[in-house]
């Protein structure tokens, strides 16, 4: 399938089903969709087992399916690859780079033109480093942090690779680029791979390859598609529809886990406190706050939380018997969420064919696919595009 052909059925699906993934459990106490008894039978399901059962045979099977169906994104051709020791690189990170990799070589190793590779938003360039020794090709690496590229070039260095590094913030000081550069951003945040598009693009480079994460931190209200493809076909979403597109429990750790459910029950339960004691029944979204306070008490936690939003809450009731409630609240949003949860990867994927058409539209050609299983990370899309004029000598 085209990506411009998928972009559009997930438009189609997006839009019909918006009342299902727009408005988030967390913040609204009913949805709109749960009329009919769909909420009340939700809520008498016990485990997520049973939900998922539901999901697949219950009232909401076609788009459970079809939602399932659109998500399927087959994997990106590669080449096997085994890096040889790569210490002082994390176990998991290691994977990626090395998926990353075997996918870039079937494209890169025909290239019979010389290229410097650009490592955008490198952190300390493992994946520029490890992909330059294997090509054997010059390594630009771009980074915010002057630690990070201190070490990079040391360990650059080492390995006797022909590499520089920019210290560079590349929103506002971009690296200047050349045609024969090829970009690769693993895991370049929100408006970061976005700026590393719009670089390739102006410099009408070799090519580039990106796995996008963060959708949400783009400081933006309002996405705005980027391709023709995608204004023709826009779902319009916020930047906070994105935020639970990120929300995967599976990557956490134990501690971590229970960390974030206590912070959610906490603040449900504070939710539920302040909308009794103000007489309005409406979520006030809520800053963040130090990690500190889930330590102590949630009445604790309540006041601290008030004085910290400008409430005066001396007059409220006592805030220790909507802990109970934030937890009742927790379970009733944990099930809503699991339904949302089915549409996280097509919106996902919009955004991503958003981008592919995009640099289709531009007169690149693009080869996509997963880069690795999501249990290595479940930001696992790939985008390699190779400038149409160049396209012979490689081969997406
Ligand atoms: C998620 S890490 C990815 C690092 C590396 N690509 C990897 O996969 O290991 C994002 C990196 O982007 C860098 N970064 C963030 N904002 C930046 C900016 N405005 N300009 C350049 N680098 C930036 C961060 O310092 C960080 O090292």
């Amino acid at each position: 399938m085209t990506a411009k052909l998928a972009l559009q059925k997930l438009s189609a699906f997006l839009n019909r089903t918006q009342a299902y993934w727009k408005p988030s459990p967390f913040v609204h106490r009913r949805l709109l969709w749960e009329a009919q008894g769909l909420g009340e039978t939700l809520d008498r399901l016990s485990s997520s087992q049973e939900i998922e059962n539901w999901l697949q045979t219950g009232p909401l099977a076609e788009i459970t399916a079809e939602a399932r169906q659109l998500s399927i994104v087959p994997s990106c051709p590669s080449k096997p690859l085994k890096l040889g020791p790569t210490p002082r690189v994390p176990g998991r990170k290691r994977e990626q780079i090395e998926r990353f990799i075997a996918c870039l070589l079937p494209v890169l190793s025909p290239v019979s033109t010389p290229f410097r590779l650009v490592d955008w938003c490198a952190g300390k360039s493992h994946l520029g480093r490890l992909l330059a020794e294997n090509l054997s090709k010059p390594l630009l690496a771009v980074e915010l942090q002057s630690k990070l590229c201190e070490q990079g070039l040391k360990e650059c260095q080492l390995r006797k690779i022909e590499a520089e590094f920019d210290c560079t913030d590349v929103l506002t000081s971009p690296p200047a680029l050349r045609p024969d550069d090829f970009l690769i951003a693993l895991h370049a945040c929100g408006e970061l791979h976005v700026a590393c598009i719009q670089a390739a693009l102006r410099h009408r480079v070799l090519g580039l390859a990106f796995s996008p994460c963060c959708y949400n931190r783009q400081n933006v209200i309002e996405q705005k598609p980027l391709s023709q493809a995608g204004l023709q076909n826009f779902v319009p979403f916020t930047e906070s529809d994105l935020d639970f597109i990120h929300r995967e429990p599976d990557v956490a750790s134990e501690h971590d886990r229970r960390l974030s459910e206590r912070d959610r029950i906490w603040r449900l339960g504070f939710d539920l406190w302040q909308r009794t004691a103000s007489g309005q029944d409406q979520y006030r979204s809520m800053p963040p706050f130090p990690h500190a306070w889930l330590q102590g008490s949630f009445t604790e936690f309540c006041f601290r939380f008030a004085e910290l939003d400008g409430f005066n809450c001396e007059d409220w009731p006592d805030p220790a018997p909507f802990e109970a409630q934030g937890e009742q609240r927790f379970l009733q949003v944990s099930r809503r969420e699991q339904i949302r949860a089915i549409f996280r990867k097509p919106l996902e994927l919009w955004l991503f064919f958003d981008r592919v058409c995009w640099l289709e539209e531009e007169g690149y050609r693009v080869q996509w696919g997963e880069f690795c299983p999501c249990n290595v990370t479940p930001r696992n899309l790939i985008c390699i595009a190779t400038r149409e004029d160049t396209a012979q000598t490689c081969s997406p």
